[in-house]
């Protein structure tokens, strides 16, 4: 696939979920910069960075098959619902996988809800049975979600995603991404609080993440 063509099917899939939930636009933004700042803190090289980018931005593509009614429900989940939640990473992957990306993008996307210990979905992996990748992402997203106003609560502020990812490191989260994730996350506190952090889109263009929140 040319680089053209690709960056313009990856703004395309990103647009899509967009049109369904606008906080996912700038939930995709928000991902994609703070796991790509972890992967060149990590010493990644800039294509290996790229392929975390388009991770970043369509990660949750499988969202779209969630019924809005659970989708935007401004109350906890009952147990029949976080099932239909929980079935997004496959939706994810079984859009991603015909798509001949040069990165391992649709697994990643079926990854990135598993969690260290093997307490995460799908499958339940543990360890280094998750793409690096994906780990990369698990912590981009929850910081991300934390620091962004949904339908249920408030934003919280980075404090509290520092308290999530540290409280939690080598239990639920990579150690070292978890390090990485608080050294450049720290002085961008208040960009991550109020949703203004400059961001790369799809298109390659430098903006700024819209206010994020409820439609
Ligand atoms: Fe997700």
């Amino acid at each position: 696939m040319s680089l053209v063509l690709l960056d313009r099917t990856v703004n395309a899939l990103a647009n899509a979920v967009a049109v369904k939930d606008t906080y996912m636009l700038s939930h995709q933004h928000r991902v994609a910069y703070i796991a790509c700042a972890i992967a060149k803190k990590l010493g990644a090289e800039p294509e290996y960075i790229e392929g975390i980018r388009v991770l970043g931005f369509l990660h949750d593509l499988g969202k779209i098959a969630i019924p809005d009614i659970v989708l935007f429900k401004p109350g906890r989940l009952n147990q029949q619902e976080f099932d239909l939640v929980k079935m997004h990473p496959w939706d994810s992957y079984n859009i991603l996988k015909g798509i001949d990306f040069p990165w391992p993008v649709a697994q990643a996307a079926l990854q990135h809800h598993e969690r260290l210990d093997g307490s995460g979905y799908p499958y339940g992996l543990s360890g280094r049975e998750i793409l690096l990748e994906a780990r990369i992402l698990a912590v981009a997203d929850v910081v991300a979600a934390i620091t962004s106003h949904r339908p249920y609560r408030p934003a919280l502020g980075l404090k509290e995603a520092f308290e999530e990812i540290s409280g939690k490191s080598g239990i639920l989260y990579d150690p070292a991404v978890v390090c990485a994730c608080l050294e450049v996350c720290r002085p961008r506190l208040r960009g991550l609080r109020y949703g203004r952090l400059p961001v790369k889109g799809p298109d390659g263009e430098t903006a700024s993440t819209p206010q994020s929140g409820p439609p």
